[in-house]
């Protein structure tokens, strides 16, 4: 019996799942909060829908007959929608809100990470109490990263010594509204994302992805979801060895061993230090702009996972085309602080060229499509050099235009490329 799988959320992560989805034999389904043409395209229904109401979710879930689902946001997941797609005999691809703590929940997170004595946890500390937060930055011998315990859209970090100063931080929290805290070690290095398909005590692991998440060229400006991303033809990345690479999955495999039972994607976030590789956070699903660097190259078909995990079986190996990839979102200008949106979207699946275009956030009218205030679409160049694939990005952004949109056209230019190289030999001393 031929499978149907309901996708749930509509961003541009989303819309890379449904491709890799769409050549498989399933139909597929979809909802999310805001219409998504490009998975809307690929669908055979599409529902807007609240997806933080599993009710909501399961019942779309059951009147398309559902008999798979995958979660994309963490929103969902935190609010269950897997649990309740279990209870009701669909399964989600994707943990329940107890195991997606180890996103959801920062501080549940570092001490899941201390007590089950996984590898490149950060020194940290945890705070229900601001005032006391504040008092151990005055005393800390160091710099901090100053983190909401909650979910923030990757927003609510702020780092001592790069992106504010230690009067700044106490200010920070004494203005915020945050019930809990965590104070950690600041990382200094190379951030680069593994993302792994785990079900059945089985994890298969993806190529190495950088993200950019500060806002402006020359990673200046506040932090985002993140402005786009590269990968390289092998595992690792350009600034990494293949043993870094190795040494993060060793921290993924002894997670998903201590997890016991986990589901889904798990997204580990590393900074490689001079000290070797470190936890920044995980996260309970594919990252968005990741899995548009990921899924493109997949050649495992994502539906026979998706039909093992389900089934109990061991997960299938997965092959990965050897390309580099290059993905750059187009944001609405002023974007995330203060965004423009009503911009008109000029290019479409048909005059992208040889990149892949990816909607995220966008209100599909009559006359077009058009940006709001979020992430609009992310074009992907994929070649056999990094280099390359940026070329076929730009390309794509050419035809976009620049009307009311900003990128950061440095992502996967060979000069950023090579930056952050220099700065890894630095750190380390060569
Ligand atoms: P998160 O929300 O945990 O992903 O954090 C957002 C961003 O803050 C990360 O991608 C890092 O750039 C930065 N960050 C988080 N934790 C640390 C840390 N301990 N040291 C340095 N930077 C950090
Ligand atoms: N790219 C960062 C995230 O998905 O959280």
């Amino acid at each position: 019996m031929p499978e149907t799988v309901l996708l749930v959320g509509g961003g541009g992560r989303e819309h890379a799942i449904a491709r890799a989805l769409a050549g498989s034999d399933a139909a597929l389904y979809a909802c999310a909060g805001n219409r998504n043409p490009g998975i809307a395209a690929l669908a055979e229904g599409f529902e807007t829908l609240e997806t933080t109401n599993p009710t909501a979710v399961v019942e779309y879930a059951e009147e398309v007959g559902a008999t798979l689902a995958v979660v994309g946001p963490e929103g969902p997941l935190a609010a269950g929608v897997a649990d309740a797609l279990d209870d009701a005999g669909i399964y989600a691809f994707g943990p329940n809100a107890e195991e997606a703590r180890i996103e959801t929940d920062k501080a549940f997170q570092r001490r899941f990470m201390r007590e089950r004595g996984i590898p490149g946890c950060p020194d940290f500390e945890t705070f229900d109490d601001l005032d006391a937060a504040c008092e151990y930055i005055d005393d800390y011998d160091g710099d901090l990263a100053v983190k909401p315990a909650g979910l923030t859209g990757g927003k609510g970090v702020r780092v001592i010594g790069d992106q504010v100063t230690k009067a700044e931080a106490k200010e920070y929290l004494r203005n915020s509204d945050y019930d809990r805290v965590v104070l950690e070690e600041r990382l200094v290095g190379e951030e680069f994302t593994v993302q792994a398909l785990v079900a059945n005590g089985d994890l298969r692991v993806a190529p190495a992805v950088q993200d950019h998440k500060r806002a402006y060229e020359g990673d200046e400006g506040p932090n985002t979801g993140g402005m786009g991303s590269y990968s390289d033809s092998g595992l690792a990345l350009p600034f990494m060895t293949d043993g870094d690479y190795r040494e993060a999955v060793e921290v993924l495999e002894a997670t998903v061993e201590a997890l016991d039972g986990y589901k889904g994607v798990l997204y580990g976030q590393f900074m490689l230090t001079a000290d070797g590789v470190k936890v920044v956070e995980f996260n309970a699903r594919f990252g968005d702009p990741e899995a548009m660097n990921t899924l493109p190259v997949l050649n495992t078909d994502f539906l026979d996972v998706l039909v093992a995990a389900r089934e109990g079986d061991s997960l299938p190996e997965l092959s990965f085309s050897s390309k580099a990839t290059v993905c750059k979102y187009a944001v609405p200008e002023g974007y995330p602080e203060d965004p423009k949106a009503g911009a008109r979207v000029e290019i479409s699946p048909e005059n992208a060229g040889d990149a892949l275009l990816f909607y995220a956030s966008v209100d599909q009218r009559e006359d077009g499509i058009y940006t709001t205030t979020s992430r609009a679409f992310a074009v992907v160049g994929v070649a056999d050099t990094i280099a390359a694939a940026e070329e076929i990005a730009e390309d794509a952004l050419a035809v976009a235009g620049e009307e009311g949109l900003d990128v950061r056209h440095d992502i996967g230019k060979a000069d950023l490329v090579q930056k952050r190289i220099d700065h890894m030999d630095e750190l380390r001393g060569e």
